[in-house]
């Protein structure tokens, strides 16, 4: 790192975990982030970064930090929470029941911030704009679409965002060029059978047996129809069906996600679990109702030349051993996609492991907190490579 940008961050970095801690306690779900927006606001305003608020659906920020004349780079944060229950028992646990920051975005939200307050003290070093956007609504929103809608990407050049991964050590990050992560969808389907008492199944289209059967042969979608080369998933991860031990229910409900890199690939899938799904129900005289989200995450495909800039920058910045270059992409999906399906840029892994030998806690788990000790490597490669980049480009 820097001298000038290590200085900065030594300096902000008690203010930046305060307010990380600060937005850990107060997680809002997609589009309800009205607390969040507000405080990203006044610490913006408060710097004197000038910003437009109410984008996105609402609660998405766009601000921008302006050098000399240039080019123009956007940096993204996700500032949305999860629908899970807190269980780490820090002091600054979510204060809101049945919500949390179990994905860290309150930790990309620092992060932004920190790396913007370093811009901001670098400005006469900046060779072009820096835009900050603040995307509302990541987890099942589809935020980034909304802010796209609202101009977030307009004169962009190229646009970078990170997200924690606790498959990494603090202190390091991971990239790929091309393929980062998948794309996602998810899959909803209604069994409608016909009640009745438990002690009469002859009178009975019972959907919890047809439930169980979808599920089994859902199986045989990526082992047997799929391209054992093309990496594909299909996941049931939610059956309901029934209310008590002694009646057979009408319906049964099945919800899951399905996850893969190229279209081919995606309408196979489709296909294939609508076919198994209604002729399954047929063979034990239900139907099937199948349906898919109307706006899936696309596969997330970093830039060659982008990944190449955000490399060398980061080698720089955090020294060659601590910049690890993937071979695999992750089957994990991220609406940063439909930014880079705009503007060339990449996407890159904040590592967040504490010790090699002990697991951290999973992303999406009711133990998870994103690491402060990630945001020094954090806010300084977001910086630099902002630096970089509007000087090279
Ligand atoms: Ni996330």
């Amino acid at each position: 790192m820097s001298s000038a940008t290590g200085r900065i961050i030594d300096t902000i970095l008690p203010e930046i975990i305060d307010l990380r801690h600060e937005l850990h306690e107060h997680p809002e779900i997609r589009f309800q982030e009205s607390w969040t927006s507000r405080r990203i606001s006044d610490v913006l305003t408060q710097w004197g970064i000038p910003h437009q608020t109410g984008l996105g659906k609402g609660t998405g920020i766009v601000a921008s930090i302006a050098g000399k004349p240039g080019k123009t780079i956007a940096l993204r944060a996700d500032i949305d929470g999860l629908e899970v229950e807190e269980a780490t028992g820090l002091p600054y646990a979510s204060r809101i029941p049945g919500r949390m920051h179990a994905c860290g975005h309150d930790g990309h939200t620092a992060n932004l911030l920190g790396a913007a307050r370093v811009l901001l003290e670098c400005r006469d070093a900046l060779r072009g704009t820096v835009r900050l956007l603040f995307q509302p609504g990541e987890e099942q929103g589809g935020g980034a679409r909304y802010m796209i809608a609202d101009g977030a990407l307009d004169g962009v050049d190229a646009i970078f965002g990170l997200h924690g991964s606790p498959l990494f050590p603090a202190g390091a990050i991971a990239v790929k060029s091309g393929p980062l992560m998948a794309s996602a969808d998810f899959f909803r389907m209604v069994i409608q059978g016909r009640g009745c008492h438990g002690a009469d199944p002859a009178s009975a289209i019972d959907p919890v047996i047809v439930a169980a059967h979808i599920t089994t042969a859902l199986q045989t979608v990526v082992s047997r129809e799929v391209d054992p080369r093309q990496p594909a998933v299909v996941t049931v991860a939610h059956i309901e069906a029934g209310t008590t031990t002694n009646i057979i229910p009408d319906t049964a409900l099945l919800e899951g996600t399905i996850r893969s890199f190229d279209p081919g690939t995606d309408a196979l899938l489709r296909e294939a679990i609508g076919r198994i799904a209604r002729h399954t129900a047929q063979a034990f005289r239900a139907s099937a109702s199948v349906s898919f989200g109307e706006k899936p995450y696309p596969p997330l495909v970093n830039d060659a030349a982008m990944t190449e800039l955000l490399i060398d920058s980061a080698c720089r910045t955090i020294g060659t051993a601590n910049v690890v270059v993937l071979k695999e992409p992750q089957m994990i999906a991220e609406d940063f996609a439909c930014y880079l399906e705009k503007v060339p840029g990449a996407f890159f892994f904040l590592g967040m492991a504490n010790e090699p030998d002990v697991p951290y806690p999973s992303l999406h788990s009711p133990c998870y907190d994103f690491n402060d000790k990630a945001l020094r490597t954090g806010m300084g490669v977001m910086a630099e490579l902002a630096l970089r980049v509007l000087s090279t480009t």
